[in-house]
């Protein structure tokens, strides 16, 4: 089945299919300098929480290879200012502070074992592929575990893009999904269009027909409707940031998908990597909430929609643990109460969950 490449690592640099351009146009950048990566991040050349995290690994690992150091120590300080500069590119998203934390992790180990710069600029690539490598083994995994909560047949939702083009992998939501749909289990997915940025019309839409998974759009207000239908077996979304509580962080709307779900008694599922964990947090009153472009919401393409009014635009809203029904995990599924749960996956491996803005 068709699975998109949002990134990749080559030989000539850092290749990005450009997700803006979708679903009209399949265009790749490639990108040499970690800058250009960190502004590619900021302006959703990529985006989708472990995608974020894959290119802010292969930024910096750039940025290593790119630096003009001539020593260990002045490459130490040039790496501070690369991960500051990646790391200043959107705040939600905590996988994009644990893949910093893990680059950083892997410099101290590789400046401690030697001083060849060359040695420790492969030791850094290295380190930025494997990161990607293990995105996708982490989505397979997710992706088993969920689908055993998926209805036999009918219909399920989603929300926003939490495929391939936001993972590197399968995607965490739409791995479970495909992973179901693969085992044979006959699924229809709703999929709301996820105003202002549409990553659910130009984006979930375009990988799910891509791989023959049937689909229906909807716009964001047919949620209610479609909720009370009956019809609908399961909810399942991504996350950018899961407090310790288990209240969790997605893209702006989810909360009241979540809300309706449970006022329908729709099971509502979250599936995200352990990375996404934010175990330093007691609960999502803790989660930064990006704020972005006021544009992105009075403008469609370039194109005005609105008067040149005051427009809001909160890229996230935090869904409270108690309309989750469970969360998907590499390392299996966590249920209320989630301050245990999630402490318990945290502790079973070996990725680190202590990243922080
Ligand atoms: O602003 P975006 O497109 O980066 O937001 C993406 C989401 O909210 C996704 O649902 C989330 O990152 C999970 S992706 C597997």
């Amino acid at each position: 089945m068709y699975v998109a490449q949002p990134i990749e690592w080559t030989d000539r640099g850092v290749i990005m299919l450009d997700q803006r351009r979708l679903p009209g146009e399949e265009i790749s950048h490639t990108y040499t300098d970690y800058r250009e990566v960190a502004k590619a991040i900021r302006e959703m050349v990529i985006r989708g929480a472990p995608a974020i995290g894959v290119a802010a690994a292969m930024g910096a690992a750039l940025g290593v290879m790119h630096s003009s150091a001539k020593s260990a120590e002045a490459l130490g300080a040039e790496f501070t200012g690369i991960c500051a500069a990646l790391a200043k590119t959107r705040p939600t998203a905590v996988d994009l502070f644990w893949a910093l934390e893990r680059m950083k992790r892997r410099f101290v180990e590789l400046t401690a074992a030697t001083c060849d710069l060359g040695k420790i600029r492969q030791g850094m690539v290295d380190e930025a592929k494997q990161v990607h490598l293990e995105k996708k083994a982490t989505d397979e995994a997710m992706g088993r575990f969920g689908a055993e909560f998926m209805p036999r047949e009918g219909q399920v939702m989603t929300q926003c893009n939490a495929g391939a083009l936001a993972t590197g992998g399968i995607g965490s939501a739409l791995g479970v999904i495909r992973t179901a749909f693969e085992q044979g289990k006959k699924l229809h997915v709703l999929v709301p269009e996820t105003r202002p940025y549409l990553q659910g019309a130009r984006l979930t839409a375009w990988e799910l027909h891509k791989g023959g998974i049937p689909l229906t759009l909807i716009t964001d207000n047919m949620v209610g409707h479609f909720l009370k239908s009956g019809k609908v077996g399961a909810i399942v979304t991504g996350a950018d940031r899961i407090a310790a509580n288990g209240d969790t962080a997605n893209k702006i709307g989810t909360y009241q998908i979540a809300v309706l779900a449970k006022e329908n008694n729709v099971p509502f599922y979250v599936a995200a990597p352990v990375s996404t964990f934010d175990l330093s947090i007691p609960d999502g009153e803790h989660i930064p909430i990006e704020e972005r472009s006021a544009a992105e919401v009075t403008h469609f393409q370039g194109v005005r929609i609105a008067p040149d009014v005051h427009a809001a635009h909160p890229a996230f809203d935090v869904t409270p643990a108690r309309y989750i029904a469970a969360i998907f995990t590499e390392r299996g599924v966590a249920r209320a109460p989630y301050k245990d749960s999630l402490r318990s996956l945290a502790s079973s491996g070996h990725a680190a969950v202590t990243a922080r803005t």
